[in-house]
């Protein structure tokens, strides 16, 4: 039986780094390509544990856990003020998360906005502390923050300043709202202290602790959850519901729990009640590609394991609208899965 690969959203303020962040984790250039650098839609990609295995190298000594989960699937959102709902839905499917705040800016109104979406889902996160580079005096470099925060590598008021803007900017606001938090290597606790991973999307420092973090925290999400095999058919929400060349009207979804397979039907809901489509094809990004802007082709799959993106071909979907709960069944569970869909 396979386990389901956690979902990982990240939140934060507009601009403060969240899809630059996950370009350098998958070496993409997403955020260069969006309309006035802002991120109007929910995107998705996977990223396998390899790649997270060798993005940490040794850091991972400092887990103290072996890591058995998947991958990651890495759910990003918007964070313009206009795109509350779509927060409010990456937050909802979400295992863990990520809150990217500026260091330099700190707490802004959708910072505390996805803190407390995260705190009524009851969501496990960390806090990735962006743009570390733009401390001044700050000599930041590609790699792990913990080789390069000492004495030796910064200058005295550079140490100092960083500290304040921690302090001021991240973990007082965070105090504020009622949590622990404190810098990643002091926390004794993670069940207890939320953890402030220091990054640079630019320069890419701290990428290397923050998926350490991550991956720390789906693990011990995993162990928790001992729900997190993978069976039954598949629970998804619709991302997106686009035209695409040679396939008509497609669906971009997420697929939560379960397995989707080729050939079986699409029960989706919609504003004028449930839509019920045979699919056509099943299609993936490949891993560390953006659902919403693949670098590479789709490819046609024979299933799908929860959790990943999908986007699935099939007749009649006209009248689908983002948000819409959805389940991919064999023909004979087409009614019980009506009804579960008519309750959400
Ligand atoms: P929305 O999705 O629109 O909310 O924004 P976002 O949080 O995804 O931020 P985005 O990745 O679009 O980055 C916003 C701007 O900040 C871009 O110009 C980035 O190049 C810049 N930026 C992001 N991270 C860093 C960083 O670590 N250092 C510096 N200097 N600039 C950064
Ligand atoms: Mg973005
Ligand atoms: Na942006």
């Amino acid at each position: 039986m396979a386990l389901r690969c956690p979902i990982v959203s990240v939140l934060g303020h507009v601009d403060h780094g969240k899809t630059s962040l996950l370009d350098k984790i998958r070496k993409t250039r997403v955020a260069s390509r969006e309309a006035g650098g802002i991120t109007q839609h929910i995107g998705a990609s996977e990223i396998p544990i390899d790649v997270i295995k060798k993005v940490c190298g040794n850091l991972l000594q400092m887990l103290k856990a072996d890591l058995t989960i998947p991958g990651l699937l890495v759910i990003d959102t918007p964070g313009h003020e206009a795109f509350t709902s779509l927060r409010k839905r990456g937050g909802a499917l979400a295992d863990i998360a990520i809150l990217v705040v500026d260091i330099n800016e700190g707490f802004k109104p959708q910072t505390i906005e996805a803190v407390n979406i995260l705190r009524q889902c009851k969501t496990p996160f960390v806090v990735a502390a962006n743009k570390i580079d733009l401390i001044p005096g700050w000599n930041s470099k590609e790699g792990p923050f913990v080789l390069n925060f000492n004495e030796k590598n910064q200058h005295p008021n550079a140490l100092t300043e960083f500290e304040i803007r921690l302090y001021e900017n991240v973990i007082k606001p965070l105090n504020d709202m009622g949590f622990n938090a404190d810098l990643f290597t002091r926390v004794e606790d993670i069940t207890k202290t939320v953890c402030i991973i220091p990054v640079s999307a630019k320069t890419g420092e701290g990428v290397p602790d923050l998926l350490m973090m991550i991956a720390g925290l789906a693990q011990r999400f995993l162990e928790q959850n001992l729900n997190l095999n993978v069976e039954g058919h598949a629970k998804g929400t619709v991302l997106e519901v686009k035209e695409e060349r040679g396939l008509g009207k497609t669906i971009d979804a997420i697929i939560y729990d379960g397995i989707a397979r080729k050939g079986e039907y699409l029960v989706v809901g919609g504003p004028d009640g449930v839509v019920i489509s045979k699919i056509k094809a099943l299609l993936k990004p490949k891993p560390l590609d953006e659902m919403r802007n693949p670098r590479d082709k789709f490819k046609p799959v024979k299933e799908v394991v929860a959790a990943a993106g999908v986007k699935i071909a099939a007749p009649n979907l006209e009248n689908v609208i983002a948000g819409s709960p959805l389940r991919i069944v064999p023909e004979d569970k087409i009614e019980l899965a009506k009804e579960e869909i008519m309750k959400e």
